[in-house]
């Protein structure tokens, strides 16, 4: 049997997709308050009745009853994140929001009643939006101050309850959408290169001193870093293909390298030199960079090819950067490819690369689910393309695993529906749970478990075993 004994088998959500209640018991507005449209359309000025975002899929009231139903299906582990504007509703206050806090902890030890771990992301695409629209979000230095505030506030509250933290969701995304990722609030087009490394270099700061203060204030504490990870391939074997591939993988390395080796790699360093960006740094930056995780986590979803050639670089759908698309890969209704062996690839990588301990804390299938009735009257979805979709990639992480690669876990995302990142949808699910809520505001916002429910349960009281019936 591949997995370990003890893998930490469970799912994965972000509190601003799931919660709602976005202004109750003393939250500030966020990022994602004021983008009704996830990173398709426009911000608006305020909040307005379109965002699914605002109601989610009202977690915030709900979670006993979620949890539960984790619970059922025997999860380890459960990833959510703090909404940053809950603790600090501007971010930018000495005093923490009490009731803020007292959400977390209840949920957390709702959690941990069941045997269910917690992991948390400190920041997941929910930046306060007092702090992007009045600072610029990471782009200003005074944003490694706001969070460290955060950190030490919610490690002394719940370092008793939360032994894994990320830092930041998908950093490397911040490249991507400045917005969502960094609560930039300068338009991407008027964004200069110079602005955004810097934004990058204080997120880096801001992630090694959580690590530094996590580990001097919760010793049994496990930090990793979490990058989008989507494996790139040579669209050809031209050799000008392969270091195109080589070139664009070392833009995503770079988060990777400096959370696990604790300084600024020389391609990188080669890349400011020719293109006049220079890093401005304190002095201790340095210092604190080499305060590097413990373990590594990423998302996984498709994989992508690159070409050197213009003609054919069209960019295909894909999570937040997409690329060009591959001739031998099927894709999801939402233009996503599909490509298990993708997972085994990249766990090889990032074990290779890194010898850390690897975490993959999202995968999964957004698709349009149809309910159906059961002959007793209740509700199900007869989910058998989900399924598909995980044991294949399940298969892969066994066969990394069988390559000596050490798993930590793996936490499928949006374990129950939920609104997507990048479109603000609830048509694209990708849960074990259904939720009863619809892109136009209807629905009873009632769960009923899918048929991927019953098989992922299965799936973990086997340890994996069901994955070769
Ligand atoms: C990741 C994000 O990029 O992909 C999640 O960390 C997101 O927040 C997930 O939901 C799936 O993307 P989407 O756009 O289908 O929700």
């Amino acid at each position: 049997m591949a997995f370990p004994k003890n893998f930490l088998w469970g799912g994965a959500v972000a509190a601003n997709q799931c919660e709602g209640a976005y202004q109750e018991d003393g939250k500030g507005w966020s990022t994602q308050d004021v983008t009704p449209r996830g990173i398709v359309g426009p911000r608006t000025e305020e909040p307005t009745p379109d965002n699914m975002k605002l109601v989610g899929i009202d977690f915030y009231h709900r979670y006993q009853e979620d949890i539960k139903l984790f619970a059922e299906m025997g999860f380890k582990v459960f990833r959510t994140s703090i909404a940053w504007s809950r603790i600090f509703p501007k971010g930018d206050e000495e005093e923490p929001n009490e009731k803020g806090l007292k959400f977390y902890d209840d949920l957390f030890d709702e959690c941990l009643r069941y045997g269910i771990e917690p992991l948390v992301t400190i920041s997941h695409y929910e930046t306060p939006l007092h702090l992007s629209k009045t600072y610029d979000g990471w782009v200003n230095r005074k944003m490694i101050g706001f969070y460290e505030n955060f950190v030490r506030t919610i490690f002394a509250r719940y370092g008793k309850k939360v032994k894994y933290w990320l830092t930041f969701n998908e950093i490397n995304s911040v490249l991507h959408q400045p917005f969502l990722s960094g609560g930039i609030f300068t338009e991407k087009e008027k964004l200069s290169q110079q602005d955004l490394y810097q934004a990058v270099h204080h997120e880096f700061v801001a992630s090694a001193l959580a690590t530094k203060i996590a580990h001097e204030m919760m010793p049994e504490a496990k930090v990793g870093c979490m990058i989008l990870s989507m494996p790139t391939y040579p669209l050809s074997p031209s050799p000008d293909d392969v270091i195109k591939v080589m070139e664009s993988v070392h833009k995503n390395d770079f988060f990777g390298d400096v959370h696990v080796r604790g300084y600024y790699p020389g391609y990188m360093k080669r890349y400011f030199r020719e293109n006049g960006i220079q890093i401005r740094m304190e002095p201790g930056d340095e210092e604190i960079l080499k305060h590097t995780v413990d373990f590594v986590s990423f998302s996984y979803y498709m994989s992508i090819c690159d070409t050197a050639d213009p003609a054919k670089q069209i960019r295909g759908q894909g999570n937040l950067m997409g690329g060009v698309p591959n001739p031998y890969l099927e894709a999801s209704e939402w233009g996503w490819q599909i490509d298990p062996q993708g997972l085994r690839y990249v766990l090889n990588y990032y074990w290779d690369r890194y010898q850390k301990p690897l975490f993959i804390v999202e995968n999964g299938l957004g698709a349009v689910d149809v309910p159906v009735e059961r002959a007793d009257g209740t509700k199900t979805v007869e989910d058998d393309y989900r399924i598909d979709y995980l044991q294949k990639h399940l298969l892969q992480v066994e066969e990394a695993i069988e390559d000596g690669v050490d798993v930590m876990g793996y936490t499928s995302w949006g374990c129950i529906d939920l609104v997507s990142a990048s479109t603000a949808e609830l048509k694209k699910r990708y849960g074990f749970i259904y939720v009863d809520r619809n892109d136009d505001g209807t629905g009873t916002l009632e769960r009923y478990r899918k048929k991927s429910f019953y098989w992922y349960k299965d799936v973990i009281a086997t340890n994996g075993e069901k994955l070769h019936e």
